[in-house]
């Protein structure tokens, strides 16, 4: 019978927040994936995380992508939207793709659906919080539920030869964290990487993450995957801290990257050296934001569905530059790649200066 680590305590944990000697964190693998030290991920991110900002973010560093979720009843169902988000690039490897349901059947279904895009990895979705997808026992809705969780992983481990990993929260509210339980418990069925929120789903995304409970998931001597820190890695000094003071293995970064893919590479320069990187000048926020809507286009086989679903994107680009509404609002209703283009070039002659210091 499952006997079950120590429930959370937080008086629990030592050294800072780690009780590891340095010597015993070795490289982390996700499956036969080898990963560098401290490998930064980035995170499933509802219509943010497709084909051309993964691509960008990858680049400019991310180690492991993850697509945003995708519906195993829409898959089933055929529904184009969900099929459209199993595209893959190449160059974006080693990419998951992610997946939430609550039906056992339906998701090893998907499973087979999803093998033949030949991801790297299939990331289980057990942490989205959102009503419609709790409601019926999806997402985070599973944290009620832990048995079903833990013989989900376990079918779907079964059904597919590719690594099955899984996103979630720290439970479902404050009363209710027993992360360093459920952990051991998806790997001893065969999950090969645990990312974990620092959130309740009662949280959403209030308050700030706590990573505590996820170091006393790295701290059970039992835990052999890697084990991943997500919410609120917003400065290189953040993860920094993740990565000494909490002796996580990994960082999974979502809504810091959102109109900054060169966040990765900014944490990985501030890892290596402990000096942050120049900031990013206008004429390359332009030059980026003009190649994801060039990407987007490409991926899209469609100007104008390109130009009006990449809008969230390259408006991102500008985040923080003062006085900039009237441009904003000029580059939400273009419909052409080159009324966009056109609008970049104004805010390039208009805001250089002031921007690039
Ligand atoms: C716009 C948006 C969409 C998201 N979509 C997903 C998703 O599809 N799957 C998932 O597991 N988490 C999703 N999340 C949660 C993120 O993956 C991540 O757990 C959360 O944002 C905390 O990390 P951060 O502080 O680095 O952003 C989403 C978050 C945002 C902001």
């Amino acid at each position: 019978m499952y006997k079950g680590a120590p429930f959370y305590q937080p008086m629990d944990i030592g050294r800072k927040y780690v009780n590891l000697p340095p010597k015993t964190i070795v490289l982390p693998k996700i499956g036969a994936i080898e990963l560098n030290d401290f490998p930064l991920l980035l995170a499933p991110m509802e219509d943010v995380s497709d084909p051309p900002f993964r691509a960008l973010c990858k680049l400019q560093g991310a180690d492991v992508v993850y697509t945003e979720f995708i519906s195993s009843e829409g898959l089933i169902r055929d529904a184009a939207r969900s099929v459209k988000k199993l595209d893959i690039y190449e160059k974006e490897r080693p990419v998951g793709i992610q997946i939430f349901g609550a039906k056992l059947d339906s998701m090893l279904r998907t499973v087979e659906i999803v093998e033949k895009s030949k991801p790297d990895i299939i990331d289980i979705n057990f942490g989205c919080p959102v009503k419609k997808v709790v409601s019926k026992g999806a997402g985070a809705g599973i944290l009620k539920d832990i048995d079903l969780m833990v013989k989900l992983t376990d079918a779907m481990v079964k059904h597919t030869d590719l690594p099955i990993t899984v996103k979630t929260r720290l439970g479902w509210d404050h009363d209710s964290i027993r992360i360093v339980e459920v952990a051991e418990r998806l790997q001893d069925v065969g999950c090969q990487a645990i990312s974990i929120h620092g959130r309740t789903r009662a949280q959403m995304y209030k308050g700030s993450a706590d990573w505590r409970p996820i170091a006393a998931v790295k701290n059970n001597p039992r835990m052999h995957i890697p084990v991943f820190g997500n919410g609120d890695v917003n400065t290189p000094e953040r993860a920094l801290e993740m990565r000494d003071d909490y002796g996580l293995d990994g960082a999974m970064i979502g809504r810091a990257s959102i109109g900054n893919p060169w966040f990765f590479k900014q944490v990985k320069h501030f890892l290596k050296t402990g000096t942050h990187l120049p900031a990013i000048g206008l004429a390359d926020r332009v030059a980026m934001a003009r190649r994801h809507l060039e990407m987007a286009i490409d991926w899209k086989e469609n100007e104008l569905v390109g130009v009006m679903e990449n809008r969230r994107h390259y408006t991102n680009y500008f985040k923080g530059i003062p006085h900039f509404k009237p441009y904003r609002m000029r580059m939400l209703t273009c419909n052409t790649a080159a009324e966009v283009y056109q609008v970049f070039d104004e805010v390039l002659e208009t805001f250089s200066e002031e921007s690039t210091s």
